[in-house]
């Protein structure tokens, strides 16, 4: 059945070039999908653009010394270039920093605004007195409540993907300008995650329990179960849409409230170019709304956008969200700043027009159930002994055996043998074998598929041998020559969504273009005659070519001299930090304390909530340790207590202290005993103090 698909890919932040890990986790399996729902004839509205509005990109823009603009108008540039290169069919690749994108999510603010459903609350919020601004998302570090990573951001913890407030960050510190922020009050609009709990959970823990990898489902469960609170979805920054409402000036809206609404604008963007009207794309309930992403992402396109699209009431839901986890690179997480990537433009310099040998490997190693491994060797061995020695050596000797015996023209069959039969009869199951594979996002499984397609068509050659036949039955020799002509142009359309570039490329070789009707996808299946005799094919053309050893050792040495920069990197030491005075020292008020109770604050796998008799009076001080030290082992431990500083809520529990504490040779952390004597870098509730 034929119908209408919004196939969206999640909005690239752009503040700097793709690499692999964005291609194998979302553009290339979004692309493949979009391309089979085209090819089974179905309407899609296959949507991405730039993320142009958050931190990162005011941060890189301070680093270099340029405006936000200027910033995002290069990396939109070089991103829309990639895509192109690497085929990623995108109906509509626009911008956030688009008119219609802020005028479509000023007008979906103020209708929620309108409707009430956001929570105006003026409140405490991180500040930065010396860079004289509020520290939103990426504007501030600190320890992650939930895992304990040392530098979760404001608003998501990288190592965990949970999404926080950056008011629950444990020890925060100002990525401007490392200074511990103060508080200040300032007022935002919050959407109420909490009233649309009830929601979230029939929809997501009962409707789509079966149908959502389980990846996601999970996630989303967990983060349901935790309790959902209400979220800020403005910012006091100056680089965002500026908030539309009575006392929204200097402030914008949070990106990940604009970015996913960037879907509709691009929809828009696209539908008006096309002459079509985009409302049936997001609002009719027939068609199937569909978010790729990366796992990072899961939070804000399962729980929060659609919390907005029901708040607002006129959308629908996506259908599914199937997203990916992370891949690696040699072992090692991909990084940008530690240029641990392979970039998609440099790729193309190295391996020209080898775009499909990519999109190949990647899809045979997505991580799509766990994170996976990039390797430059399995990148060749998948292209030499699958691509070149299988897909590329059936075509190969399929045009060129018709081109020598029928000078290119399909020959005239004979009665089928049973093997004939068997393969006809095999061939025309693949359509379905992957659609299946596909429907259920199983993108290394589908290209697999694709690949036991071009081993039939090895083996029924190597079975056959029409190079010995033909010196003995011509007659036989051009049957067999035609059922290898039906399988290779099977490959040609089914091979489009994986391969494109190889796929066209065939397209031109086996003429196509001559075909009375184009072949399709339901075709393979329908048709007992793909390529008919007396239709005419063109030359012999090499598919695929062989990477050699020294193409591989090439980028092994590129990553090797990031590693080596890395390391010495690394191994600089912390330089020491500002002078402070004799009096800002006397201003610490330093006291021995024993630890009397201690216990595990609940879902926070760092932190302890301990007892601490000062001597002045028993209080209590929520401290950092619990990776390196249980409850037990720190009752009845004399400490050295800061008592002086300024009381800090930490997971709803009132923290009145700081203990002193530092790091070891081995890195392991040591209470500064107050009976023993250390020069170690001191840190403080378990962290280093900044
Ligand atoms: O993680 C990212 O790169 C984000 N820029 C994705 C945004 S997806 C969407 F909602 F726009
Ligand atoms: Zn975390």
């Amino acid at each position: 059945m034929s119908r209408k698909y919004t196939i969206t890919a999640a909005l690239p932040y752009t503040n700097g070039p793709i690499h692999i890990g964005h291609l194998a986790g979302v553009y290339i399996p979004a692309d493949i999908y979009a391309r089979y729902k085209r090819l089974t004839g179905n309407d899609v509205a296959f949507i991405c653009g730039s993320d142009e509005h958050g931190v990162p990109i005011t941060i890189k823009a301070k680093k270099e010394g340029v405006t936000p603009q200027d910033i995002v108008n290069k990396y939109h540039a070089i991103i829309k270039q990639s895509f192109e290169d690497f085929g990623i069919t995108f109906d509509n690749y626009s911008r956030t920093s688009a008119k219609i994108h802020h005028e479509t999510a000023s007008a979906f603010f103020k209708t929620l605004n309108d409707n009430n459903q956001f929570i105006e609350e003026t409140s405490k919020q991180l500040y930065d007195a010396e860079a004289n601004q509020f520290l939103a998302d990426r504007f501030i570090i600190g320890t992650c409540p939930k895992c304990g990573n040392e530098e979760s951001y404001g608003d998501q913890c990288e190592n965990c993907g949970t999404s926080h407030n950056a008011t629950d960050l444990i020890n925060p510190k100002s990525a401007i300008t490392g200074n511990v922020p103060s508080l200040k009050e300032t007022k935002h609009w919050f959407l109420p995650l909490d009233k649309h709990e009830d929601f979230l959970k029939q929809w997501i823990l009962k409707d789509h329990k079966k149908d959502w990898k389980s990846n996601v489902y999970g996630q989303c469960k967990s983060w349901i179960d935790d309790g959902l609170r209400p979220r800020a979805v403005t910012r006091d920054l100056d680089w965002g849409i500026p908030v539309p409402a009575p006392g929204g000036e200097g402030k914008v809206l949070y990106v990940w409230f604009d970015a996913p609404i960037g879907y509709i604008s691009a929809t828009k963007e696209w539908a008006k170019r096309e002459g079509k009207d985009w409302k049936p794309y997001w609002k009719d309930k027939n068609t199937k709304l569909l978010h790729f992403i990366g796992k990072d992402n899961i939070v804000f396109h399962c729980i929060i956008f659609p919390a907005m699209l029901k708040a607002e009431g006129s959308y629908i839901l996506p259908d599914n969200v199937p997203a990916n986890e992370f891949l690696n690179l040699e072992g090692n997480k991909l990084s940008t700043s530690k240029n641990w990537a392979v970039w998609l433009h440099e790729y193309l310099k190295d391996f020209p027009d080898q775009q499909d040998v990519l999109r190949y490997a990647l899809t045979a190693n997505a991580p799509e159930t766990k994170d996976n491994d990039f390797t430059w060797k399995d990148f060749q061995a998948r292209n030499n002994n699958e691509l070149v020695a299988i897909f590329g050596n059936f075509i190969n000797r399929v045009v060129v055996l018709t081109n020598k015996y029928y000078n290119g023209v399909v020959p005239e069959s004979s009665d089928f043998s049973i093997l004939d039969e068997e393969t006809l009869k095999t061939l025309s199951a693949y359509p379905e074998v992957i659609a299946s594979s596909l429907e259920r996002y199983r993108f290394r499984e589908a290209g697999q598929a694709l690949m036991n397609l071009a081993r039939l068509g090895n083996k029924y050659l190597a079975d056959e041998e029409p190079w010995k036949v033909i010196k003995q039955d011509e007659i036989r020799t051009k049957t067999i020559m035609f059922v290898a002509l039906q399988i290779a142009s099977a490959l040609a359309t089914l091979s489009e969504p994986f391969l494109p570039f190889s796929s066209a490329k065939l397209k031109t070789i086996l003429g196509f273009k001559n075909l009375a009707s184009p072949l399709n996808w339901k075709d393979i299946s329908a048709k007992n005659i793909l390529l008919p005799t007396g239709h005419q094919i063109g030359n012999a053309e090499l598919l695929f070519s062989k990477i050699e050893d020294h193409q591989i050792q090439a980028q092994l040495d590129k990553l090797e001299a990031s590693r080596k920069i890395n390391e010495a990197e690394d191994k600089t030491t912390t330089p020491q930090k500002d002078m402070i005075t004799f009096d800002d020292f006397t201003k610490l008020d330093l006291r021995v304390g024993t630890i009397i109770e201690a216990k595990k604050m609940p879902k926070a796998k760092k932190l302890l909530v301990l007892k601490v008799d000062t001597g002045i009076d028993v209080r209590t001080i929520v401290s950092g340790i619990a990776g390196s030290f249980t409850a037990e082992d720190v009752i009845g431990k004399q400490v050295t207590v800061l008592v002086n500083l300024a009381p800090r809520t930490l997971r709803g529990v009132e923290s009145e202290g700081m203990i002193l504490m530092t790091a070891s040779e081995d890195g392991k952390l040591v209470f500064v005993n107050p009976d023993a004597s250390t020069s170690l870098n001191t840190v403080a509730n378990g962290l280093p103090i900044s």
